[in-house]
């Protein structure tokens, strides 16, 4: 049997206390992260340069001892890699060239995509060297309605409303679009697979934007092909699925996808999400951020309610969404340490 516990939830174990990792566990709420940001020249810089990007996403293990390290990297790095100009503005977020016609998308080449993340690879490799024995390396890349979102809307946006508009008015065009990214998408994450990733996981969240019928179009069906490429190009490695903000249709999700994992978001009620699941998908999730950076009484009855719910099931625990900068540290350590002392 494998010894490292968030392997065994994802083969659909269950493992008492859940395993735990935090979603943008590295980043900017950790002082030996801005100390690093603030040497180191832009966001795309620090993820492409193993050296930097290993520290990083080794910084939350040692201080909290995480059970999973996921890369430090982004989902915005595949649309770079395609050629596509991506910048990060501080206290702004990415701001890409948008896509909008058929020459933007014939702009974008595949070709550039290994090695335009070849450092990234090699980072996977390193990553894999120094964790520790018990500690998962989770690759990741952002499932293919997200990203071209922001590919598509030029950064980040309330609605969306030029993205889902292609998607409705030239359904040919975009769909050309959403092809490229489930091919790139799936070589990518191979990629990290070979390089050493022990699992993957989807980001979608802005899937619950979308109508019923779109959802089933963009969220499911890209996720579904995805996870059935990966399956048979790597059996037995798992893959977790993140479709925010889906609602009712989690456990649809799941089923049509065949991710081994669903994550939950913050608003999602566990206890309802797992009724419609199947045994052998686990789940991850849902602290809210929110209840982490308050801390105290309110986040241990929070953190408390959640691992009840799920309790005898296969549950990773983890946030309903990324944390939030100003979140105090301290507070991810006693998160930790109430989880652990159970
Ligand atoms: O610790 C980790 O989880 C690993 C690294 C990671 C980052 N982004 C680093 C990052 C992961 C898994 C992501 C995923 C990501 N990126 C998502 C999906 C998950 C989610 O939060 O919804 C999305 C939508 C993005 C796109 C993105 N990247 C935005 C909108 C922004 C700007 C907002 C912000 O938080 O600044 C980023 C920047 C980003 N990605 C930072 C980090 C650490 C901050 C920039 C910096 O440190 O210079």
């Amino acid at each position: 049997m494998n010894e490292k516990p968030i392997l065994r939830v994802l083969a659909g174990n269950d493992v008492w206390p859940p395993p735990v990792w935090l979603m943008r566990q590295a980043g900017r709420y950790l002082p030996e992260y801005r100390a690093i940001k603030d040497s180191s020249g832009g966001f795309i810089a620090r993820c492409t340069n193993p050296d930097l990007a290993t520290e990083i996403t080794l910084q939350p293990i040692r201080r909290f001892g995480m059970d999973a390290a996921i890369l430090f990297s982004d989902i915005l790095i595949l649309p770079w890699a395609l050629g596509q100009d991506v910048v990060f503005k501080d206290g702004v977020g990415p701001i890409l060239a948008p896509i909008r016609d058929a020459a933007g998308v014939d702009a974008l080449s595949a070709s550039r995509v290994p090695e335009a993340t070849a450092p990234v690879l090699e980072t996977i490799r390193r990553l894999r060297r120094e964790l520790p024995a018990a500690c998962t390396l989770i690759g990741f890349c952002g499932a293919p309605f997200t990203v071209a979102c922001y590919m598509v809307e030029g950064g980040g946006s309330r609605d969306f409303a030029e993205t889902r508009a292609m998607a409705y008015g030239n359904p040919e065009l975009f769909g050309r679009l959403m092809d490229m990214l489930v091919r790139t998408t799936t070589d990518y994450l191979s990629a990290q697979i070979v390089a050493g990733a022990e699992a993957v996981m989807l980001f979608d969240t802005w899937a619950g934007m979308l109508s019923p019928s779109q959802f089933v179009r963009h969220v499911i069906g890209p996720a579904a092909a995805i996870v059935e490429a990966l399956n048979a190009r790597h059996p037995g490695v798992p893959v977790i699925g993140f479709p925010r903000l889906a609602g009712m249709y989690v456990g649809h999700y799941a089923e049509r996808t065949g991710v081994d994992c669903v994550a939950l978001d913050t608003g999602t009620d566990p206890a309802r999400a797992v009724a419609g699941l199947p045994d052998s998908v686990a789940v991850q999730g849902n602290l809210d951020p929110i209840a982490l950076l308050a801390g105290g009484d309110a986040m241990r009855s929070e953190i408390s309610s959640i691992v009840g719910a799920l309790r005898g099931r296969p549950h990773i625990f983890n946030l309903g969404h990324g944390i939030l900068p100003q979140t105090n540290p301290d507070h991810v350590a006693e998160l930790v340490e109430f989880l652990r002392n159970r």
